[in-house]
Order: C-alpha cells, then structure tokens, then sequence
C-alpha cells in the first residue's frame, strides 16, 4: 500500500483540551503546536506555517501577506480561534484562494456577561470603592461618597447592534432602561425590535445615550471611531463602554475626556497595545476600568471555540462545509 501524505497543520499556541484533542484524533494530518501559552516569536512563526497545509491561528497572530508568502502554496485554510478577523488580511488570503473558520456564536454569551459586568463596576465605580476598604478610606456613610450612575431608566447607545450587541441589550433590559439607541452600517428593523431600538446617526447616539456600550467589529470605517469629537458630544455623565476593539477608539481622545471631566468614566476590555503597557497613561485615572481582553474568558466558552477552530479547520483541509465559514 503506497503511505498516505499527511496534511500538514500549524497551530501557533497552546488551545484548550477540547480543540488539542479533535486534531490529535485527525489521522490524515500531521500537528506541530507552538507548546506555549505566550506568543509565538515571529521567525519561529514563519518556519512554523511554511509548507503548512493549514494553520490554526489566535487574534493576536498577524496573518499578513509576509507570513501568507512564508506559508507558501500549500495554505489551504486559515482558522482563528476567534470571532473578531482584524488579525487577517482577508483580501490577500481571498485572492489565494484561502478559506477562513472563525468562531462566532459560542462566545456570545460569555462576551455580553463580561460586558454587563464592566458596565456595572465602571458606572458604580466597584474598583474605587474596594480600594477605599481595603486603604482606610472608608470612614462612614457619607450621603455622596462614592456615587455613580445607575440603569433605570437610562438611555443606553450601542455601536453594532450585531451578535454581542444584541446578547448585551437582552441583558440590559430587566434593568429597566427606557430607550435603546443603535449605530450600524444600516439599520436592522428586525432585529431592534426586540429592544425597540432606534437606530441613530452615530453624534445623535453620543450626544443621548446614558452608556454607550461599543461591540462592532474593527473595520477601516470603525477604526478611530471614537475619537475627540465623539467624545466632546457625549454627556458629562455619561459612560463608555468598549469591547469590539482597542483601534476603535482614539485613546489619546479617550484620556483628554476622562481626565478633563468631559465624560464621567469608561470602562475597557480591549486598547491597544493588547498588553497595555503599566505605565500608560489611562492606567492613572480613577474613572477608567481596565480589563485584559477576557470578554470570552471562561473555561466552557474557550474550550468550545477551540473545538470549533479544530473543526473548521478539518473540514476545511478536507474540502468540507465548515461548521463556521467566513465567507469571503
Ligand atoms: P457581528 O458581526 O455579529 O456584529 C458586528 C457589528 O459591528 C454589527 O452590528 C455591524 O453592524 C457592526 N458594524 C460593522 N461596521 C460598522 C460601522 N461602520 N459602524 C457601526 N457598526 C458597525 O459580530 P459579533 O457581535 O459576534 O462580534 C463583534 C466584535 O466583538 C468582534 O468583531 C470582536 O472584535 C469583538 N469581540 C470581543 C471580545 C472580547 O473578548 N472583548 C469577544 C468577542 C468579540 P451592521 O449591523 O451594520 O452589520
Ligand atoms: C474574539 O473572539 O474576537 C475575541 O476578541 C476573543 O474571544
């Protein structure tokens, strides 16, 4: 019997136990793993997905038309273990004929419960408060120590009303907020009404919105998005909320409206860079809560993406439907 040739996979990290375990089940293809949680070093990239048949990737590998050239022809499919696909340059892996799994679904809920949990420990501002517990601050009950804003009966601005963002207004709901604001490439009726949501030009939603949760995907039209000017018409009171992207916003903007008192406070699971270095400037101020991108970081919804990502990878490799395709 002549041997079977082996597909060949690059996988660029270790990923949880679901996902390591379907591609050692895969008999038709050969796993090399980068067998560390940190990043792997550029060159050790590059040598990793030449001659690769496939490649399994995270958001924080840059798949560029210099790695493209590195993998080499073979590259057949791309799979990242996530929903966001900034991290790809689509059009050149679309001009090779290169298919693309991503991981959209499993990590919605898991996304909009982090969401809700930021939004509520930035506006009733739980960081601050713990430290004056813990440092002696807290002297007695004092009639305006340590207010924030509440829900009810707010007004509350979602840029993307997609997947998570909608996960994120069903949560918001029971709190009793009384008007749902929206921004989007256009308008999804069908979707709104759910929240009966408006859906507004992107200064009307700043300029009304109580809380203003960001959860669009990063595109050139959403790069830099929230900048000065959006800002500059948010309320006094207000609070920003981003978890799509760190490039969505201008942070340099974002820090002049937090330290000026423009807005009241924002909370952040993304920035850029991702780690955000400690002595950056917005890790000085008190009205800004900083998360380390773990929207999805619980051990169910991590085990399941990775899962996905094996399997769209397989089915990919071997000319299947993927269980979840880009289509590009
Ligand atoms: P969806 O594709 O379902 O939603 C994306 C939304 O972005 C859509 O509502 C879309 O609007 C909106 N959008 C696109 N372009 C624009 C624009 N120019 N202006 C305003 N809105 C726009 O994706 P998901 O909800 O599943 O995920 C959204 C993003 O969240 C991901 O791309 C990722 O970056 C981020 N994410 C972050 C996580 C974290 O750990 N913090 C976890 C998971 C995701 P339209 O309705 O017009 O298409
Ligand atoms: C994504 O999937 O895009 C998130 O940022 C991480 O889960």
């Amino acid at each position: 019997m002549r041997p079977v040739r082996l597909m060949k996979v690059f996988v660029t990290r270790r990923i949880p136990p679901e996902g390591r375990a379907a591609l050692a089940r895969a008999a038709d293809c050969e796993v090399e793993q980068w067998d560390s949680d940190e990043p792997i070093p550029a060159k050790e990239l590059e040598r990793g997905v030449a001659g690769a048949h496939g490649l399994l990737c995270l958001l924080s590998d840059h798949v560029d038309k210099r790695l493209l050239d590195a993998a080499g022809a073979n590259l057949k499919v791309i799979s990242t273990m996530s929903v966001g696909v900034d991290h790809l340059a689509l059009e050149e892996i679309k001009k090779r004929g290169i298919r693309v799994g991503y991981t959209p679904d499993v990590l919605t809920d898991a996304t909009a419960e982090l969401a809700m949990s930021l939004l509520l420990t930035t506006c009733r501002r739980l960081p601050e408060a713990i430290k004056e517990v813990r440092n002696g601050g807290w002297t007695s009950w004092k009639p305006l120590w340590m207010c924030g804003y509440g829900l009810t009966q707010s007004t509350v601005g979602i840029i993307g009303l997609g997947r998570i963002g909608q996960a994120i207004a069903r949560r918001l709901k029971p709190f009793g907020i009384q008007r749902f604001l929206y921004t989007g490439r256009q308008p999804r009726p069908q979707e709104a009404a759910e929240f009966q949501a408006e859906f507004v030009s992107t200064p009307k939603l700043a300029a009304e919105s109580d809380f203003i949760i960001v959860a669009c995907s990063l595109t050139p039209a959403t790069k830099g998005l929230c900048n000065k000017d959006f800002f500059q018409q948010m309320k006094t009171t207000a609070v920003f909320i981003n978890i799509s992207r760190g490039d969505v916003v201008n942070q340099d903007d974002l820090y002049e409206a937090l330290a000026s008192g423009q807005i009241a406070a924002a909370g952040l699971d993304v920035t850029t860079p991702e780690p955000l270095p400690t002595d950056h400037p917005l890790l000085t101020l008190k009205n800004c809560v900083i998360l380390p991108h773990i929207g999805s970081a619980t051990y169910g919804t991590r085990n399941t993406m990775s899962l996905l990502a094996a399997n769209n990878l397989l089915a990919g490799l071997r000319g299947e439907p993927m269980p979840s395709e880009l289509k590009l």
